[in-house]
């Protein structure tokens, strides 16, 4: 029998990151799962996948410390022997007008969803060198890596940059036999956009620029996962995938 493959889900207790952990689960990883401040939705979850007969490992770390997201590879390696995928899915947005963004605003959706991935990504290559080399790296990105948004200047910097990332670091870990890919969600219905999900007018809107006329479900984004961490797509490294329903290439009405 093949050995068993071993990932770490940041984020992994709500919205799209649930759905990711209970997906590799499915597919027989053993799952770390990371939580800032859900434990209990964290543990729910671990129940759930032990109780199908699958391994899962509940873990507190706050990825924008580098300290926490040491700790949380330690942690997996304790546990589970090795890494082969990493998933940067923990992510914060803060809208703001330009003109009010503070500092302590900027630093924090920075440290978050940029910093974090960075320092988890090295983190989880280190080990995967460490075991011989290999391995997966996904990072949760958005369509906001590409697309502009008024009033959302630092979440579309953060993402941006996390595509940049993704493409200069395909390069440095191709050697070590290491993909790195990013994923770009559209609108999908999760907390981090209940606000826009609650407002009727809101969703029509979206709805308008969606070209398969649906919001997207967080499996929507762990069965891509679950597609770009296999081997069949063992040919892909440095790019994005975006799974927005052709929000993307919306070209207005006819
Ligand atoms: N939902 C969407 O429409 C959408 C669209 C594009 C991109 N995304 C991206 O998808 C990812 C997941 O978002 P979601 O929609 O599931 O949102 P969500 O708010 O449901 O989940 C975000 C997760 O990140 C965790 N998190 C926040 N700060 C953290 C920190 N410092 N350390 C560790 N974990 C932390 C939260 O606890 C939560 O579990 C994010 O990176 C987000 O930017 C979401």
């Amino acid at each position: 029998m093949s050995q068993q493959k071993v990932a770490i889900v940041t984020g992994g207790s709500l919205g799209i990151g649930a759905a990711v952990v209970r997906r590799l689960a499915r597919d027989g990883y053993a799952v770390t799962l990371d939580y800032h401040t859900h434990s209990d939705a964290a543990n729910t979850i671990a129940q759930e996948i032990a109780s199908q007969g699958g391994q899962a490992l509940v873990v507190q770390a706050d990825v924008s410390r580098v300290a926490d997201i040491a700790n949380l590879v330690a942690q997996t390696v304790a546990r589970f022997g090795r890494l082969d995928l990493l998933v940067n899915n923990a992510g914060i947005e803060q809208r703001m007008a330009f003109l009010e963004t503070t500092e302590s605003a900027f630093d924090q959706q920075i440290a978050v969803d940029l910093k974090g991935p960075y320092f988890a990504a090295q983190a989880a290559a280190r080990q995967m060198v460490a075991q011989g080399g290999g391995g997966c790296i996904i990072n949760v990105s958005s369509v906001h890596e590409d697309v502009p948004m008024v009033g959302n200047a630092v979440y579309c910097a953060a993402k941006g940059g996390l595509r940049m990332l993704t493409r200069t670091l395909a390069n440095e870990l191709s050697a070590l036999g290491i993909r790195i890919v990013n994923i770009g969600p559209g609108a999908v219905a999760t907390p981090i956009n209940a606000a826009t999900l609650a407002d009727p007018a809101k969703v029509q809107a979206l709805l308008a620029e969606i070209p398969l006329d649906r919001i997207g479900q967080p499996d929507d984004i762990a069965n891509a996962v679950a597609w770009l961490a296999s081997d069949q797509a063992s040919y892909i490294t440095g790019t994005t995938l975006f799974v927005d329903g052709g929000l993307m290439v919306y070209a207005g009405s006819l």
